[in-house]
């Protein structure tokens, strides 16, 4: 499927209800530009036609200047709520980005001139006398959302590219977003704790970045993936309803949703269930979601883990489009084929898809093979309503069973059918893999489809040593119905942990957590580790535990992927001011860099060359 293309913004101007790159109206959800001050009187980018008359004092950049001959120029002045045109008479030197006051008359623009695609487009300003407060070189690319820039460039230059109204409108939406987060906390009392950025190693998973100590050379702190930890001591702590707006740092592979630093909604209550969680949490999401759109979103669904692996075969659904996975295990439980005498027999509908060529259909049975699929069969809805397909396989498949593969999947005439069998597990992920690939809108398109999933499983598979590892991490609550196969059956024990799902992408997680010592040391041990381990790991938790710790339980979502879905973008490098390329680079200061060899010898460090 070719790469949808994301949509240019329309018109320039950030201003008042101005749409976004996004598609998001900039001023929603009750934002209103604050009173000009300072140098100016006036933004370049608020002024309408009831504006006529006004003398006003602008203060901004030269966006776009036409010079009409040698005494007459049009320069569109942009500041952060848009542009607007002030007609310059006399001769100056004004180019691109030179910064600039101007103090001039509003009037209405002669007739046949308005711009209607400018929120500005009714006026301009005249009668105009410049001081040219800063001179610009020519900027490394155009400042204007028409045209696309090649990234690093715009990464080296980001002070340029953040002056474009796609990135001024996602700035705007992230501060909007975060005020409303901590109005929802603050109102549901939780209260903001700041904790440490010099940390200690925890079992949560990830890499961690490690910073040398001067006074103690030799010891590393180390950068908190997030705070965890620190949230949990703030029960025992009897701080009761904690949140942050918590920068976390992940040394790991660098995506689309993932970024070394990065920022989370971090909150933990005490004496809670998972729905007391559920509800603080969803309180907040949809608050911000409304400042960010205008419009608050519905109550948020929730969903099993185990039915979005069955409906979806995935624990991130897209609830955007259907194409469920349907279960042909019954139906082809007697099939002469034999791959479908297999333990799942699924499908997936492509509505429409019956017109795929030869060549594609090959490639989508090389990508489920390269999911883990033993193979995919692939069959068309042909007009009449029969299938039809490779013969190798519809040759064992009788009519009795062609017409019940057609009826539960609702396969419809020029429809494509796509069908797994094998391990239920990989069944599923299969096919929601490929359903995804073969029908998910892009990230700006549709509603916005939030879910929450539930009962996770405790473990999510064997690790070389014959070990269950954490789904989540080792602090997490088993589920009270499957305390008892916590040593005999661990695969099959649910968790009292939960995530939240937006249109495909994981925004967060959390858990009730283990506050008791017996069913920690169970957990631990069916993860095989040790009591020493545990104890020389994170013996400060388990010390405080000993203390009093109050049943308790949180959650966490990355404010970086809510902002990017919220703004309609496909990377959350374009909500996040400075953020690093794939490889880690931030390209503007040059970071990571190598230090002196003075710095390295007060850290007590030597590099090794490779
Ligand atoms: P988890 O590790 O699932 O849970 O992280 C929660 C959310 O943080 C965001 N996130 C990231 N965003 C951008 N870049 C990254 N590298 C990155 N890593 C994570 C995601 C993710 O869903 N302490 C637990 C929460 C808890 O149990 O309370 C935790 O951090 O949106």
């Amino acid at each position: 499927m070719s790469t949808p293309e994301r949509p240019v913004a329309a018109g320039s101007g950030a201003g008042g209800s101005a749409v976004g790159a996004g598609g998001w109206a900039v001023g929603a959800g009750g934002f209103s530009w604050p009173e000009p001050a300072g140098m100016r009187d006036a933004w370049c980018g608020q002024l309408r036609a009831a504006d006529a008359g006004r003398r006003v004092r602008l203060c901004g950049w030269v966006a776009r200047r036409r010079q009409h001959g040698e005494h007459l120029a049009f320069v569109d002045l942009r500041d952060r709520t848009g542009t607007v045109q002030c007609v310059v008479d006399g001769a100056h030197d004004l180019r691109s980005e030179y910064v600039l006051a101007v103090t001039g008359t509003v009037r209405a623009r002669p007739e046949g001139t308005a711009n209607p695609n400018l929120p500005t487009g009714e006026v301009e300003v005249g009668d105009c006398s410049v001081e040219i407060l800063a001179q610009a070189e020519p900027p490394p690319f155009p400042v204007t959302d028409r045209v696309e820039a090649d990234e690093a460039v715009r990464l080296r230059y980001r002070y340029v590219d953040l002056r474009r109204e796609r990135m001024q409108a996602n700035l705007a939406l992230r501060a909007r977003v975060n005020a409303a987060i901590r109005r929802a906390m603050e109102r549901q009392g939780f209260i903001e704790v700041e904790t440490p950025l010099l940390w200690t190693p925890t079992p949560e998973g990830a890499r961690e970045f490690a910073v040398p100590s001067r006074m103690q050379p030799g010891s590393f702190y180390v950068l908190p993936q997030s705070p965890q930890i620190a949230k949990q001591l703030l029960m025992v702590s009897g701080v009761d309803r904690y949140y942050q707006i918590a920068r976390c740092l992940r040394d790991e592979d660098l995506r689309a949703d993932r970024q070394f630093e990065f920022t989370q909604l971090d909150a933990e209550a005490s004496f809670v269930t998972q729905e007391d969680v559920h509800r603080f949490i969803s309180e907040a999401v949809l608050d911000a979601a409304e400042a960010a759109t205008g419009v608050r979103p519905p109550p948020i669904e929730k969903m099993t883990w185990a039915d979005a692996l069955d409906r979806y075969g995935t624990d991130k659904p897209d609830l955007r489009f259907g194409m469920e996975l349907v279960d042909l295990t019954k139906q082809l439980a007697a099939s002469e084929f034999r791959a479908f005498r297999a333990p799942a027999v699924k499908a997936i509908r492509v509505p429409g898809g019956g017109q795929l060529g030869r060549s594609r259909l090959d490639s989508l049975v090389e990508r489920a093979k390269a999911l883990g699929a033993p193979g995919l069969v692939w069959m068309r809805v042909a007009e009449g309503g029969d299938l039809d397909g490779p013969g190798a396989v519809l040759r064992h498949i009788g009519a009795g069973e062609r017409a019940a593969v057609v009826a539960a999947t609702g396969g419809e005439p020029g429809d494509l059918l796509l069908l797994v069998a094998g391990e239920h597990r990989t069944t599923c992920t299969v096919l929601g893999q490929l359903r995804v690939d073969l029908g998910r809108p892009p990230v700006w398109e549709g509603p916005h489809r939030y879910v929450w999933v539930v009962d996770f499983p405790l473990f999510e598979g064997i690790d070389d040593e014959g070990r269950p590892v954490a789904a989540h991490h080792p602090f997490t609550m088993p589920h009270p119905d499957d305390l008892d196969l916590l040593e005999s059956d661990p695969l099959a024990v649910r968790s009292q942990s939960y995530d939240l799902v937006l249109n495909g992408w994981e925004l967060g997680s959390g858990s009730i957590r283990i506050h008791r010592a017996d069913i920690q040391s169970r957990v631990f041990s069916a993860l095989g580790i040790s009591a020493e381990q545990a104890e020389s790991r994170f013996g400060f938790l388990l010390g405080a535990f000993r203390y009093g710790a109050p049943p308790h339980g949180g959650f966490a979502f990355g404010i970086d992927r809510l902002v990017a879905l919220l703004a309609g973008e496909e990377n959350i490098r374009e909500v996040i001011a400075f953020p690093k390329t794939q490889s880690g680079a931030d390209l503007m200061t040059g970071a990571p860099k190598a230090l002196d060899a003075r710095s390295l010898a007060e850290l007590g460090l030597a590099i090794r060359r490779q």
